[in-house]
């Protein structure tokens, strides 16, 4: 509904990766949701000065429940897609576990697929 607009889309499914989207989910009470950050009513896009979610009022907004909330938390991006290149080092990162695990696996099934191998050679050589 909301791509008609020209609003983005994928957000739910981001806010649903996130700490709080999977802490609801196990039924977290206090944690964020989509109107403690975003408000009601005055839902603005994020460029907008007045908008919660705008990065200069990214303190308040966090602060309302993380006390002490500086500029820092500011500087990361909210809604990330670690496998879009778009979010920077969380993309590569991800990237690179995706990696490192498969060829950990692949490396790890043929390397007993190779020691099985030589063990049937043996056996077969001692008849
Ligand atoms: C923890 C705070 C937080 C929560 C919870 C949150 N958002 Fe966001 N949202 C942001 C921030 C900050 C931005 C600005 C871009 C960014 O940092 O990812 C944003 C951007 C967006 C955008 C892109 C348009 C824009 O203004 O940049 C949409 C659409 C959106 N959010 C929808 C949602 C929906 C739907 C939910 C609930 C499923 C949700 N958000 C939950 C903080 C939040
Ligand atoms: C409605 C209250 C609320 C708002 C608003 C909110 N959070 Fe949270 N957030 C929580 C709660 C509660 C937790 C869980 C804390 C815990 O269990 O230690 C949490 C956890 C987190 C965590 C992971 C764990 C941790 O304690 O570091 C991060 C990161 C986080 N929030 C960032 C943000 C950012 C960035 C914003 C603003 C864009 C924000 N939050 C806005 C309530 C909120």
């Amino acid at each position: 509904m909301v791509g008609k607009y020209g609003i983005k889309t994928e957000q739910v499914a981001t806010y649903g990766r996130s700490f709080h989207g999977i802490a609801i989910k196990y039924g977290g009470k206090t944690v964020a949701n989509c109107a403690s950050c975003h408000g009601v009513h005055d839902i603005r896009p994020s460029d907008d000065l007045k908008s919660a979610v705008h990065i200069d009022n990214i303190p308040r907004t966090c602060g309302k429940c993380h006390t002490g909330a500086n500029v820092n938390y500011a500087k990361g991006k909210i809604h990330v897609d670690p496998t879009k290149r778009e979010a920077g080092p969380v993309y590569w990162v991800s990237l690179f576990f995706k990696w490192l695990t498969i060829s950990v696996m692949v490396g790890l099934v043929g390397h007993i697929g190779l020691d099985l191998f030589r063990r049937f050679r043996r056996r077969d050589a001692a008849h």
